[in-house]
């Protein structure tokens, strides 16, 4: 078996319906879904992903108007779906069945391709479509080099514009929160909402672990007055001089620039003959709080600022 990489909208969703895992193209990254009604397809997403049940995932609808049938929507809520939504802003509301989980994550993609396929099939649960810990997908390709042997169809929707996850904000028990730092900034969630940002509530998630995120070679957070060994593979503003050409990357000065090919670039210096790869850290700064989060996260070290 090997997965099939296509761009027949139909066939995907018939897939999905048929109770299938589908991955599918979003702005933030390609996720896993399977039919939010079917327990039978939920239950093979997580098989394929290798990703534990008690980690659940986020219902992604084409519109927000439809999470009222799975969640209870605060106030605030409503506020950030009505400036965010469609985009790259997941909420994590109070379940309206309790039974399946206090809580429930909600997110409505903009991506032309989502929009059109979760208006054909309805709620679908997905988590990003890499296997448990490893990073991302931002291109259908990732996607197949993840489960190279699984019965899967891709749908290509091109690069993720956004690269990055979406960021998670909790509207809970009359308090705003951050779970996950993303394109969509703490402090313009705080000012839509109309409320300050509370701490996290200690909530066990992946996304939270510190070795979330993680290429096969071992990640360094490198900066100017760290020694590059000859024998890294390196993202970075500038090429150290004692790493060549082939094992290098150029990091964006823009941080959505960056963050959208962030990715992408882990994985191609993942296949270099290095032994680890160096990323330069980015300015500490809100601006490039998101992708830094990723890649403190990806060297198992935890974020320095936060979020
Ligand atoms: O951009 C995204 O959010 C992508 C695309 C595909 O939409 N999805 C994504 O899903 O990143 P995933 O499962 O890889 O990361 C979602 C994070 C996980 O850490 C998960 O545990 C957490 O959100 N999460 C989901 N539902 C939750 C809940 N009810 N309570 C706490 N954490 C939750
Ligand atoms: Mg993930």
């Amino acid at each position: 078996m090997a997965p099939v990489i296509g761009g027949d909208i139909n066939e995907a969703a018939r897939l999905l319906l048929a109770g299938k895992p589908v991955a599918f193209p979003t702005e933030t990254v390609y996720g896993l879904g399977a039919l939010a009604e079917n327990p039978n397809a939920v239950a093979a997403m997580y098989a394929l992903k290798g990703r534990p049940r008690g980690h659940p995932c986020i219902l992604h609808v084409a519109d927000f108007g439809e999470a009222a049938r799975w969640a209870i929507i605060p106030p605030p809520a409503q506020k950030l779906a009505a400036a965010f939504m469609p985009g790259p802003l997941t909420l994590l509301l109070p379940a309206k069945n309790p039974a399946a989980g206090k809580t429930i994550a909600v997110r409505v993609p903009q991506h032309a391709l989502a929009q059109k396929l979760l208006q054909k099939t309805g709620g679908v649960f997905a988590p990003s479509a890499n296997r448990f810990g490893k990073i991302s997908p931002t291109a259908a390709a990732h996607v197949r080099d993840e489960f190279p042997h699984a019965d899967l169809y891709i749908l290509d929707g091109g690069a993720c514009a956004v690269g990055i996850e979406s960021a998670i904000a909790g509207c809970l028990d009359g308090k705003l929160f951050m779970l996950r730092p993303g394109a969509i900034l703490a402090e313009d969630i705080s000012q839509t909402a109309g409320m300050p940002l509370s701490p996290p509530p200690n909530i066990a998630a992946p996304g939270r672990l510190q070795t979330h995120y993680a290429p096969r070679k071992p990640l360094q957070i490198m900066d100017k007055n760290t020694p590059w060994q000859n024998t890294m593979a390196a993202l970075s503003f500038s090429r150290p001089p004692n790493i060549p050409p082939a094992r290098w990357r150029r990091a964006d000065t823009c941080p959505q620039i960056y963050a959208k090919k962030l990715y992408a670039l882990l994985r191609e210096l993942d296949k270099t003959n290095a032994e680890s790869i160096g990323v330069e850290t980015p300015p500490a700064t809100t601006a490039w709080n998101a992708a830094r989060d990723r890649i403190f996260r990806a060297a198992g070290v935890a974020p320095t600022d936060g979020g």
